[in-house]
Parts: C-alpha cells; sequence; structure tokens
C-alpha cells in the first residue's frame, strides 16, 4: 500500500464498517489521518472511538478525499449511495448486490466483493473476497492486508464461491448460536440451573471448536473417532445423524444461499 493511500468507508459508523475501521487502526494498517468514515445520521464530526478519523455525511466528499472505497450499507440502502468512483478501487462488503451491480452503481469497473461475518468486531472474522478482472495483482495485495486486519482473509476463484460464502460464513454466530439455544434448552429441561447450563454450554462450543483447530483434523474424522470409541457421546452422535441432522443443516444453507445469490 502507498503511503499516502486513504481509506473511505461509508456506512462506517455501523457494525461491520466500524469493525474493519477500528481493526485497520489498531492493527497500524492504516494511520487515522488517512481513514475516513460516513454515516447519513449525524457523526458528521471526529467520532468519538475514533478521535482523530475524518467524518463526513456527505458520501461525495468521502468519494473525492479517498483512493480506496469500502461500501458497507445494508444491501437495501444501495440505492441511497450516490457517488462518482471514478477509477478507484472499490471494495463491497454486501450480501446479495453482484459486482456488476455495484460497478453499475459507482461507475469503477475496480470493484472486490468481500464478505465479513460478526467476528471482525473480535478480530477472528473469516473474509473471503472475490476480484473482478480489472482489479491489479497491488490492488489484491491491498485488499488482502486490509483484509486481515479483522481475521482471516482468502481471495476466492470465482463470485459464486462468494456467494455461497455469504450463507455459509457470513452468518458468523448465527448457526453456533443454533447449536447452543438448542444445548441449553435441553440442559434447562434436565433441571440445570441457568448459569451453570450456559457455561457448559459455552465452554464445550468454544473449547471443542478451539481443540478442532489446533489439531487440524477433519470434523468427519472426530465425528468417526468418537463414533468408534462407542461411549456415550457415540450414542448422541449416532442418534442426531439418524434423526436427520445433516439434511436439516443442508436444507438451511440451501435457503441462505438461494437468498444470497438472488435472482443470480
Ligand atoms: N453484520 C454482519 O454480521 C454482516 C455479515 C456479513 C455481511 N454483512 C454485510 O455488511 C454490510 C453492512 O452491514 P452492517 O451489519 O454493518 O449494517 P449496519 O450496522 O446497519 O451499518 C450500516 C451503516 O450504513 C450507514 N448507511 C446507510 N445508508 C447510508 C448512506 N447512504 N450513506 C452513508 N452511510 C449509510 C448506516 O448509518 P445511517 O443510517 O446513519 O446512515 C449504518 O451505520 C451489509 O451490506 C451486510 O450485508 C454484514
Amino acid at each position: 500500500m502507498s503511503q499516502d493511500t486513504v481509506i473511505g468507508i461509508i456506512g462506517g459508523h455501523g457494525w461491520m464498517g466500524q469493525s474493519l475501521g477500528t481493526a485497520l487502526l489498531e492493527r497500524n494498517v492504516v494511520p487515522a489521518d488517512q481513514l475516513v468514515v460516513s454515516s447519513r445520521s449525524g457523526k458528521g464530526e471526529a467520532y468519538r472511538d475514533w478521535p482523530k478519523v475524518r467524518c463526513v455525511k456527505d458520501n461525495r466528499e468521502l468519494a473525492a478525499l479517498a483512493d480506496v472505497i469500502v461500501l458497507s450499507v445494508r444491501p437495501q440502502d444501495l440505492g441511497s449511495i450516490d457517488i462518482e468512483a471514478g477509477d478507484n478501487l472499490v471494495i463491497s462488503l454486501l450480501a446479495m448486490a453482484s459486482s456488476q451491480e455495484i460497478s453499475n452503481k459507482v461507475g469503477s469497473n475496480r470493484v472486490v466483493r468481500a464478505m465479513p461475518n460478526a467476528a471482525a468486531e473480535i478480530r477472528r472474522a473469516y473474509f473471503p473476497w472475490h476480484a473482478s478482472q480489472q482489479v491489479s495483482e497491488a490492488d489484491k495485495q491491498l485488499v488482502q492486508a486490509l483484509l486481515e486486519s479483522c481475521g482471516t482473509a482468502r481471495e476466492l476463484p470465482t463470485e459464486r464461491d462468494l456467494d455461497y460464502l455469504t450463507a455459509l460464513s457470513g452468518a458468523g454466530p448465527a448457526y453456533p448460536a443454533l447449536l447452543a439455544q438448542s444445548m441449553l434448552e435441553h440442559a434447562k429441561s434436565m433441571g440445570l440451573p441457568h448459569d451453570i447450563a450456559l457455561e457448559a454450554v459455552m465452554q464445550t462450543l468454544v473449547g471443542g471448536s478451539l481443540l478442532l483447530e489446533k489439531i487440524g483434523t477433519d470434523p468427519g474424522d472426530m465425528v468417526e473417532r468418537l463414533i468408534s470409541y462407542n461411549g456415550t457421546t457415540a450414542k448422541g452422535l449416532q442418534t442426531m445423524i439418524d434423526g436427520g441432522i445433516h439434511q436439516a443443516i443442508h436444507r438451511g444453507l440451501d435457503a441462505a444461499h438461494r437468498a444470497a445469490r438472488g435472482s443470480r
């Protein structure tokens, strides 16, 4: 990244915009005086959490200041973005909107689509991205450096893959939360006090995930190993599998994927 590259985040006070902006500062990827953020509602001054960051209400002002523009508004607000990005690099975090739609909207062909998730807040996001043809190798290196401030960033070979991962990794805590909710309901129905049930569920999910990450094993191998172990867990796993847990998860991911793909 050239030393004076200015990054502009449209929607920079929102959940994802703020996570990315604060990660860029925290990791010293971008100095505060080279970051500019916008939102429609107020905060048109230096934002209290980021004292030296320039905050504007006018997206055209942001576009004039920034070399790289990050779009971090909700998909339904894309219509309200009225900028001319010229030939600047544009990184869209929007679910559902294709690179072509973004390009048509902002007027630049140098478009990257990236899909964050809520774990960006704790710098543990999985942040896949896909670049359109006009994006250079130097641009790609810059995108990777910016996005990996939030966790793990990964370039994808096709935009189709990004639509798929919108449904999977873009969901962030959603699917673990569903599993946790179900386990918590069950533990409480068995008479455990709420606090202990919650602690047990969270420590099991977090500890189990960290262990899987550390040993790097295929999750299917772990399931097989525990079924072969033939203890109490095997009974639980086999009953869940026989009850159609895989099919339910696959149907859920299919539905989210259809929504992410829209009419494409
Ligand atoms: N949150 C997630 O877990 C998640 C996961 C994957 C992908 N994403 C994607 O990330 C994008 C941002 O989502 P989010 O969760 O961060 O949404 P959010 O918290 O609602 O933030 C969006 C921000 O955009 C601002 N905004 C809306 N229209 C604007 C405009 N015309 N000009 C300037 N600012 C504008 C809003 O502020 P004002 O209303 O004050 O303008 C708000 O601060 C979405 O497209 C979503 O698909 C989010």
